[in-house]
């Protein structure tokens, strides 16, 4: 049961698409306060868990944290950062002593707003906002039929925001991305090295350096000369290219996208009207006003000047939008600096002059001079960028979804964006953004895996191998074996960091031993990925959604169960040779060996130590549960499902419902796309 209450005037959002009634009053148990702002109050038992909140740092269980639901570009994902590119206002409070008393909240507010789970109160949660202009949600476990509760929450809710969006079969294979890949050249190498290394590879990303310089739908002909020729000839490889675009526009007399802005009023303004400049990757920029139904057609319509050369799939970034400093703001510094006596700073003056230097980039005043014209009860109004902030890279991939959905007729396209919010994961799936090669980013992975899925996020994954900083061998082979099993699995890495291609290090026979465990698991992945979009279910479930009467399960942060079949637990220390694991029943362990074959045995329920070399893939597949897998092969064009063979407890009687299509078409049959194997 779902209860909409609404105060002031919510802002619509499109983060729902099933209208519910109006409830009067408020949620019981709860105290609201609308004088000053939104608060929301209610009291949590010592061993109430609270999941949810998708995109943040901290664990599964998001207790003791204060988090904050502001789109941010901030590369550096250390544990008492309250933001990260996502804002994802939903979660569901769970009373293990009492789970039918569980209930979640979606807070549709799309601007800032922070959740104190317990961090100033330990016996209270308290959720804020500056406006008071809110619509919450409260789901409520439906009972009858013995639901459980949780997984009834998660349902519910995902059937009040909308179908998540489907990815193409294609995107399930190993994606090699860098920026820094500047030339066609670079690419084929890219190609070439894992054909070498006989590594299965299915995309490569083009970062922003296939842009004549760094302006969207453009392509910078010295570098690749004939793109489509280019890309047609790597899908005869069974290889796709998968170019970024960025939110801001380049600012460049003769450029056509900018003009066009400029004539028609797409770009966002200031109060005085004029279009607001932020400096990004490109230099001065416009930023597209993506609130107005206009702009994302013309803005989603340029992606065919790339679908027309061969493209299938997008990446949408700098979406919360990253402002690296705008026009006015950086006049304003510098005009601050200028006023200070720099001959002789003291501790005072010094830390003053760095803090103004230091807040140039993102800044909230910067995101308060511009606005957006936005339709609400059907009257245009404008709109403080500030107010509704967290809906801008939800609505750059809605223009994309919606027009590529039109361009491409019928046909899926792979899309994934950096910044998001409730709603957008029907339009694409997300990256975790600019983490970084240390060990607790592939830990903080594992967790957010659940609580993106909750939020209706289900193609994602993380920047394999760490996007910032040095990765090594070690790190990379270890976030390979987890990121195997997520929707998207991408190695990724910034500029100027070392080289992580998987051929950059020795004995890549061990990378491809890992990456070929993909591929012989794709048809149940994607299967698994399919069931989660259609039935509005988990794909990654923390272990207390499942062993309901487990409390050890409780406290699980680093093993998670996939589908309804697999239980993973991926190693994630460094020097480790092996982990202890936790085993909530009896279950069946598979071991992927690196020469290819597969070792399975029943392990009794309790704690105990695998051993897991670096070459390995270890996990467990429930007691009365099947898994399918086929052979290994070079990419998803050459997968062979006439060589599917099952995992698991085969002895006749249990069965595995693989979803199997053509992996393109956007029709999805659940009953003709279904085999029932044996
Ligand atoms: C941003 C993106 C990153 C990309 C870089 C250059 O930092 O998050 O993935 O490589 O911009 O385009």
């Amino acid at each position: 049961m779902i209860n909409k209450y609404e105060f002031g005037i919510p802002f619509e959002t499109d983060a729902v698409v099933k209208q519910i009634k109006k409830a009067s009053g408020i949620p019981k148990g709860v105290q609201i306060n609308c004088d000053n702002g939104f608060s929301f109050k209610c009291k949590i038992d010592s061993d109430t868990i609270v999941y949810g909140l998708g995109q943040s740092i901290g664990g599964i269980n998001k207790r003791n944290h204060l988090y904050s639901s502001f789109c941010s570009d901030d590369p550096s994902h250390t544990e008492e950062k309250q933001s990260l590119y996502g804002a994802h206002n939903f979660i569901i409070i769970h009373n293990p002593s009492d789970s039918k008393s569980d209930r979640a909240f979606f807070f549709d507010y799309p601007g800032k707003i922070s959740f104190d789970i317990g961090y100033s109160k330990i016996d209270e949660i308290y959720i804020y906002a500056e406006r008071s202009d809110i619509a919450l949600y409260e789901i409520l476990p439906e009972l009858e039929e013995n639901k459980n509760p949780l997984i009834n929450i998660v349902y519910q809710f995902r059937k009040l925001i909308g179908q998540s969006y489907i990815a193409p079969l294609w995107a399930f294979g190993f994606m090699q991305s860098r920026w820094g890949y500047k030339t066609e050249a670079d690419i084929r190498n890219v190609y070439e090295s894992y054909k070498k290394e006989n590594i299965p590879l299915d995309s490569i990303c083009l970062d922003i350096d296939y842009m004549k310089d760094f302006k969207d739908f453009t392509v910078d002909k010295d570098r690749f000369p004939e793109l489509k020729k280019f890309s047609d000839d790597l899908k005869t490889k069974g290889i796709r290219l998968v170019p970024i675009i960025d939110a801001g526009v380049k600012i460049e007399d003769g450029y056509d996208v900018y003009e066009e802005g400029v004539e028609n009023n797409y770009f966002c303004k200031k109060q005085n009207g004029e279009n607001f400049v932020a400096g990004v990757w490109p230099g001065k920029t416009h930023f597209p006003d993506f609130m107005q139904k206009q702009v994302r057609h013309w803005f989603g319509q340029k992606y065919k000047i790339l679908t027309d050369m061969g493209i299938e799939g997008f990446w949408n970034d700098m979406n919360e939008p990253a402002i690296f400093y705008s026009e006015d703001g950086l006049s304003e510094v510098v005009e601050a600096l200028k006023k200070m006596d720099t001959t002789n700073l003291d501790i005072n003056s010094f830390f003053q002059f760095k803090d103004n230097v230091y807040k140039i980039s993102n800044s909230i005043d910067d995101y308060k001079r511009f606005y957006h014209q936005c339709v609400q009860n059907n009257k245009s109004v404008a709109v403080n960028h500030y107010d509704i902030h967290n809906l801008y890279g939800f609505n750059m991939t809605k223009s994309a979804g919606e027009e590529l959905a039109s361009i491409r007729k019928g046909k899926r396209t792979l899309l994934f964006s950096r910044a998001s919010y409730i709603g957008m994961h029907r339009y694409g799936g997300i990256w975790t953004g600019d983490n970084a090669s240390w060990w607790s980013h592939l830990a903080l992975e594992i967790k957010m895996m659940p609580s993106l899925n909750m939020c209706g996020f289900i193609y994602s994954g993380a920047d394999i191998g760490g996007f910032g900083c040095n990765s090594n061998r070690e790190l990379l082979l270890r976030w390979l074996a987890f990121g195997i099993f997520t929707p998207l699995m991408r190695n990724h890495s910034a500029l100027g960091t070392r080289n992580q291609e998987c051929y950059q290090f020795e004995n890549t026979i061990d990378f491809k031993a890992i990456i070929e465990v993909r591929y012989r698991l794709i048809p149940y992945l994607y299967s698994e990925y399919i069931k989660a979009c259609v039935n509005s279910t988990l794909m990654f479930k923390p272990l207390s959604f499942v062993f309901t009467e487990d409390s050890r399960c409780l406290e699980i942060e680093d093993q998670l169960i996939l589908g309804d079949e697999v239980m993973i637990c991926p190693v994630c220390n460094e020097n480790a040779k092996g982990r202890v694991v936790y085993l909530p029943e009896d279950m069946i362990q598979v071991r992927f060996k690196a020469d290819g074959t597969i070792e399975q045995q029943e392990v009794k329920k309790g704690d105990i130590y695998i051993n897991v070399p670096l070459n390995e893939v270890v996990f467990f597949i429930r007691k009365n549960h099947i898994v399918p897998i086929v052979n290994a092969c070079e990419n998803t064009d050459s997968l062979d499902y006439s060589t599917i063979a099952l995992l698991g407890d085969v002895n006749g009687t249990n069965s595995y419902l693989l979803y199997k299509d053509d992996g393109v078409t956007t029709e999805i049959d659940m009953t003709s796309n279904i085999v029932e194997l044996k």
